[in-house]
């Protein structure tokens, strides 16, 4: 939606919450659907039940490809920029995407693929990764990504969680200079995986990879099929609003990651919207967003958003300092990049090579900026407006979630005023809340509190997959009639909001979201460890880091070496982005005499202070306390 000044977003935002419905139509209308909805919005938060166009048929790719073809059918949907500088980017227009789209549909349905079925995905940054979920759209079938820092032990628990029957992945990917065996990470999965069917192999490292009988195939033989079936078109499968487009696992406070589900029409709806209105993109633009598909942002912000909106995507496969630390600068030169989204943590990291990367480096491409996953500190902030934006770039800092679908609190590019820090204003139809521990609300501003949405928004989380008792209890049951968000928040004297970070057991290390309990439990997995406390702690570059106190009294008496093996046990278990950045061996726990670690004080004792640890007198052994300030690393 275009929004033309701070007048006009006040006049839509006021209409959006006293009429949502009339709102929410009006954008939806500017979609295309087989039919059209019966009823705009069905809710309560109770259950929850939340149903967003009732009624509506639709397919999401349609909406993504085949309304572009007339139009915009010969501009680049995707852009594709290799690990390698040296090898060479790829182009993908509107209609060439629409045709692999369709064809690596056939190739789905050839091996199985039914309307319904969970297929996972586990693949490198390359434009096949977005082929696969749209293919997936295209048949109706329900994709469950996993990022490619997952363990086979993590990627097995998803697989069995939503019962998957066909994974797609590549024989391996490059990130780097590394490169990793996607393939035999699969084949570990698998062992405990009965219910998958097929194993469908990108061809990208050329590593070589086992190919079982029966169960696997090459993507290109696949292809190859197709193209001699001389089958092309693919109609797209007609969609219920509310049948599930996919599941994508995340972080709790407590137990393993849930699938968190989204559905068809009300994600297409607000991912577009949410894309076109946050960014303000005009159809020139070349938008880069460094996210990687395996997380929400690249689900929301370079597959659906984007190309629903008929956008030019740029995908990269590499990471930021590879070859150099100047490469994201290099790939926007290269490719005149407009719209530049990014992470705090990749900005923090960048600058702290100074600014020797940037030098002959041509930024003035750019025009607006994002920021997104993680508060954003001031020093990060102003070096990305200033060295980057060179000062007249607004930069827009979008607080949502993996439940949200899409942004709900950001300022709208060019549009409303920008602070440092601050996420900024909620978007049109989102209507957040500050509640105290009570679950009274707070009114008014210069306040803080913990931040819910009283109202729903199409792109919201409909259930967890398998366990909608779970979605209940995680985001509906600690304040009546509210979504908790997790998050703690302040609205300053303007109405700004900002969001201060979590107020459960949840960390962001570097964007990535990781339950503190998840952790624990893959240290405690290891042979000497009887067990464990996980914390954050403030770090320069991850934003958070991770740190353990570990009980291990019949560890080797090489500490750095029981250290590494620990390490090594919370990749294989969860993956190497949960390791541990510190490892403190303590005798004991804080506890309290009802058995409950007091995670207040290790937390300060984490972040190095320790003058004030409030009252320990409770604790079961006060003196474990002072053992492990002694010990604080
Ligand atoms: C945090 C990522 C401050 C927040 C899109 C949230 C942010 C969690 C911001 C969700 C932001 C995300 N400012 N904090 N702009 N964006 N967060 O599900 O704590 O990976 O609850 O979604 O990241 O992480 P998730």
């Amino acid at each position: 939606m275009k929004i033309t000044s701070f007048e006009h977003y006040k006049e839509v935002y006021k209409y959006s919450v006293e009429q949502p419905e009339a709102f929410w139509a009006g954008i939806a209308d500017t979609f295309k659907w087989r039919k059209k909805w019966d009823k705009v919005l069905e809710w309560n938060f109770k259950e929850p039940r939340i149903k967003w166009f009732e009624g509506a048929k639709l397919n999401i790719t349609e909406n993504c490809l085949d309304r572009h073809l007339d139009t915009i059918g010969d501009k680049a949907a995707i852009i594709w920029e290799p690990n390698d500088p040296k090898e060479d980017h790829r182009i993908l227009t509107y209609r060439q995407l629409h045709d692999k789209v369709c064809q690596f549909a056939h190739v789905l349905k050839n091996n199985g693929a039914k309307k319904g079925d969970r297929i996972c995905i586990y693949m490198p940054m390359v434009p096949e990764l977005a082929i696969a979920l749209l293919a997936c759209a295209r048949i109706g079938a329900i994709h469950s990504v996993v990022f490619g820092g997952f363990s086979a032990q993590s990627i097995a628990d998803r697989i069995q969680d939503a019962d998957c029957n066909i994974v797609i992945t590549a024989d391996g990917s490059f990130r780097g200079n590394k490169e990793i065996s996607l393939k035999s990470i699969i084949d570990d999965a698998l062992v405990t995986c009965p219910s998958v069917q097929r194993v469908i192999v990108l061809t990208r490292t050329r590593t070589p990879v086992a190919m079982i009988k029966g169960r696997d195939v090459w993507w290109e033989d696949e292809i190859k099929k197709v193209e001699t079936q001389g089958t092309k078109e693919c109609p797209a499968e007609e969609m219920d609003a509310e049948d599930m487009l996919f599941i994508l696992y995340t972080s709790g406070s407590t137990g393993k990651p849930k699938g968190v589900v989204h559905t068809c029409g009300g994600y297409m709806v607000y991912t577009g919207f949410t894309f076109d209105t946050t960014f303000q993109y005009q159809p020139d633009e070349i938008y880069f967003c460094t996210a990687d598909i395996g997380w929400i942002t690249g689900h929301s912000y370079i597959v659906y958003g984007p190309l629903s909106q008929g956008a030019t995507s740029l995908m990269f496969e590499g990471i930021p300092t590879y070859p150099s630390p100047g490469r994201l600068w290099d790939i926007v030169d290269k490719f005149k990049v407009n719209i530049i989204y990014t992470a705090p943590t990749a900005i923090r990291s960048l600058m702290s090579f100074g600014d020797d990367p940037l030098k002959a480096k041509d930024l003035s491409s750019v025009t607006k900026l994002g920021s997104v996953g993680e508060p954003i500190n001031e020093e990060a902030w102003h070096w990305f407006d200033e060295k980057i934006g060179h000062g007249r770039c607004p930069l827009v800092d979008t607080w949502w979630q993996t439940e949200n679908g899409g942004h709900m609190i950001s300022a709208i590019a060019g549009v409303t005023p920008l602070k440092p820090g601050y996420a900024g204003l909620p978007l049109p139809g989102v209507q957040p809340v500050l509640v105290d521990e009570t679950g009274k609300v707070i009114e008014g501003n210069s306040v803080s509190g913990n931040l819910c949405i009283k109202f729903p928004w199409p792109g919201m989380l409909r259930t967890t997959y398998g366990d909608h008792e779970r979605c209940r209890q995680t985001y509906f049951a600690a304040y009546p009639d509210m979504y908790f968000t997790g998050d703690g928040c302040l609205r300053d004297e303007e109405g700004y909001y900002r969001i201060t970070g979590r107020v459960d057991d949840v960390l962001n290390v570097s964007g990535h979201r990781i339950g503190t309990a998840e952790v624990e439990n893959a240290i405690n997995m290891h042979s000497t460890v009887v067990e464990s406390a996980v914390v954050g702690y403030p770090h320069d570059i991850k934003g958070q880091g991770v740190y353990a106190f570990v009980v291990a009294p019949n560890k080797k008496d090489d500490e750095e070496l029981t250290r590494k093996d620990i390490m090594m046990t919370v990749s294989r278990i969860i993956g190497a982005i949960a390791k541990p950045d510190k490892i403190q061996f303590v005798s004991g726990l804080p506890k309290t005499r009802s058995g409950k670690i007091m995670r207040r004080i290790l937390r300060k004792i984490a972040e190095g202070d320790t003058s004030n640890l409030g009252d320990v007198s409770t604790l079961l052994d006060p003196a474990v306390v002072d053992e492990i300030k002694a010990g604080a690393l």
